[in-house]
C-alpha cells in the first residue's frame, strides 16, 4: 500500500485522539518454531494499520501536537551483517524516509527517551492486556514520569484501551483496503473452486490443502489467513479441525474453510461439496437448507440493519428446516427460544473481516447490537452439524457437517458478495465437479 495511505490514517487518528493524550504499539513479537527456527514474520494489524511497518522489535509513538514531530518510531539500526544474512532492513534513516516517521531512535534507547515523550501527556492509548511483558514495560515508563512530579511533570493518570478509537477506523474499510480485500477473496475463491475440480475419493485431506495452498502462492499470496480446514465426513463436525490427514472417502461430504491473507487482508470461505461429485438426498436435503439460511442472512446484510439481524434470520431459516426434516420436534417459535437449533448449529453467523480474520470492531454498542454500515466487511457463513453421537437423530443425517461461507461488504444500497465466483447451488457444484481438471 501506498505511503500516503498511512500518512493519512495517522493523522487522522491522531486528530482524534487529542493532543492531552499519547498512543503507544508494539510490533509483533518474532515467535520461535523449534530451536533456532521462527515462525514466518507476521506485523501486528494495528501497527501495521497505522505505520505500514513490517518489522519486529519496533515501537510506535504517536505524539498529537508535538512540535519536534508526532509520530515517533523506535526500530533496529542497520546493520551491515544482519543485511546479509537476513536480509534488508529499514535502519533509522529507512524509518524515516521510507516509513515517514518524524524522529527515529535505536530500540536500545527506549528506556532512556520514553518518559520524555509521555511528560504532561494525560492519557496512554495501548493495546492493555495483550502482551504482559509490554504493559510491564509501560507501567515502569509511567512510574519514571511520576518520579519526576517534583520538578512539575505531570504523568499520564489515565489507560485507554487503544481498541476504542483505532478499532472503530478499522471497522469502516477504506477503498484502498477494499482492493486488497477483493484480491484476497478472488484468490481463494480460485483456490475453492480447483479443490472442487481435483477432488476424488482416496485422495487425502492434505492433498487438496497442497491444492489450495498452491492457488494461494501462486498468486502472491504467501499464506493463507488462518489455517486452512479440509474435513472430510465426520471431520467436519470438528469446528476447528485442521489435521488434514485422513483420506476422502466415496459417499462423505468435504468441508473446506480456507482463505489467502493478500497484502495483509483476509479472506475467509467456506465451501462444502460431495467428495465422488453427486450429493445424496440426504445430504442436498441439508445442504439446501444451510444455503437457504446463508441466503436470508445475506438478505439481512444492509445499512440500518443491526448486527444480529442475519444471524436471527439463519437460525430461522435453519429451525424451521430442521422440523420439517424431522431433526427437531416442536413449535419453530418455541425451540428458537429455548435455542434448540445449538444442538446442529452450535457457532454465531458471522465476524468482521479485514487484516485479522476475526477483524477488529466491537458488535455492540452501549449493550444494543450496531447498525450495519457501508465499508464493513463481515462474513455470512450458517451450518449444520450432525456428529455421529446425535443418537436423538435418524442415522441418516449423521456425520454430516455443512458450513457455507461468504465474504459480505455493506454498500449504501445493500451488499455485495465478494466471494460469489465459488459456486454454492447443488447443481453449479456438481457442474463444476464434473468437468475435467485437465488444465490445472
Ligand atoms: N475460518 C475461521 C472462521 O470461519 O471464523
Ligand atoms: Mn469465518
Ligand atoms: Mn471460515
Amino acid at each position: 500500500m501506498n505511503r500516503t495511505v498511512f500518512e493519512r490514517r495517522r493523522a487522522r487518528y491522531l486528530e482524534k485522539i487529542g493532543s492531552d493524550d499519547v498512543a503507544i504499539l508494539a510490533s509483533a513479537p518474532s515467535t520461535p518454531r523449534n530451536r533456532d527456527v521462527h515462525f514466518p514474520y507476521r506485523q501486528d494489524s494495528d501497527f501495521y494499520y497505522l505505520t505500514g511497518f513490517p518489522e519486529p522489535d519496533s515501537v510506535a509513538v504517536f505524539l498529537p501536537g508535538r512540535k519536534k514531530g508526532q509520530f515517533v518510531l523506535f526500530c533496529r539500526e542497520f546493520d551491515r551483517d544482519k543485511a546479509i544474512w537476513e536480509g534488508n532492513h529499514a535502519g533509522l534513516k529507512g524509518a524515516r524516509k521510507q516509513y515517514g516517521a518524524d524522529e527515529a531512535h535505536p530500540i536500545e534507547e527506549i528506556d532512556r527517551i520514553m518518559p520524555d515523550l509521555l511528560a504532561d501527556r494525560r492519557r496512554l492509548h495501548c493495546g492493555l492486556g495483550r502482551r504482559p511483558e509490554f504493559d510491564r514495560q509501560l507501567l515502569e515508563w509511567v512510574n519514571k514520569v511520576k518520579s519526576r512530579s517534583r520538578a512539575g511533570v505531570q504523568a499520564p493518570e489515565e489507560f485507554v484501551d487503544m481498541d476504542r478509537v483505532l478499532h472503530e477506523m478499522r471497522l469502516i474499510k477504506e477503498s484502498e483496503e477494499l482492493k486488497a480485500l477483493r484480491r484476497a477473496a478472488e484468490i481463494s475463491s480460485q483456490a475453492h473452486r480447483r479443490a472442487m475440480q481435483v477432488c476424488r475419493p482416496g485422495m487425502y485431506e492434505y492433498q487438496i490443502e497442497a491444492e489450495i495452498q498452491h492457488e494461494f502462492m501462486r498468486h502472491g499470496a504467501r499464506s493463507p489467513a488462518y489455517p486452512t480446514i479440509v474435513a472430510g465426513g465426520l471431520n467436519a463436525c470438528v469446528l476447528h479441525y485442521t489435521e488434514n490427514k485422513d483420506p476422502l472417502r466415496e459417499g462423505d461430504l468435504l468441508l473446506i474453510d480456507a482463505g489467502a491473507e493478500y497484502e495483509y487482508y483476509a479472506a475467509d470461505i467456506t465451501r462444502t461439496f460431495p467428495v465422488n461429485g453427486k450429493f445424496t438426498s440426504a445430504q442436498k436435503s441439508l445442504y439446501e437448507l444451510v444455503l437457504e439460511a446463508q441466503l436470508a442472512a445475506i438478505e439481512k446484510v444492509r445499512p440500518g440493519n443491526h448486527w444480529n439481524e442475519p444471524h436471527e434470520a439463519a437460525v430461522k431459516v435453519l429451525t424451521k428446516g430442521l422440523v420439517k426434516l424431522g431433526l427437531l420436534e416442536g413449535r419453530p417459535s418455541r425451540l428458537i427460544k429455548k435455542e434448540a437449533y445449538k444442538d446442529f448449529y452450535m457457532h454465531r453467523t458471522g465476524h468482521w473481516l479485514g487484516m485479522d480474520v476475526h477483524d477488529a470492531g466491537d458488535y455492540k454498542i452501549d449493550d444494543k447490537w450496531r447498525e450495519l454500515q457501508p465499508g464493513m466487511v463481515l462474513t455470512v457463513e450458517p451450518g449444520l452439524y450432525i456428529g455421529k453421537h446425535c443418537k436423538q437423530v435418524s442415522k441418516r443425517w449423521r456425520g454430516i457437517g455443512i458450513r457455507i461461507e461468504d465474504d459480505v461488504l455493506v454498500t449504501e444500497t445493500g451488499c455485495e458478495v465478494l466471494t460469489d465466483a465459488v459456486p454454492k447451488r447443488v447443481d453449479e457444484i456438481e457442474s463444476l465437479m464434473s468437468v475435467g481438471n485437465d488444465t490445472l
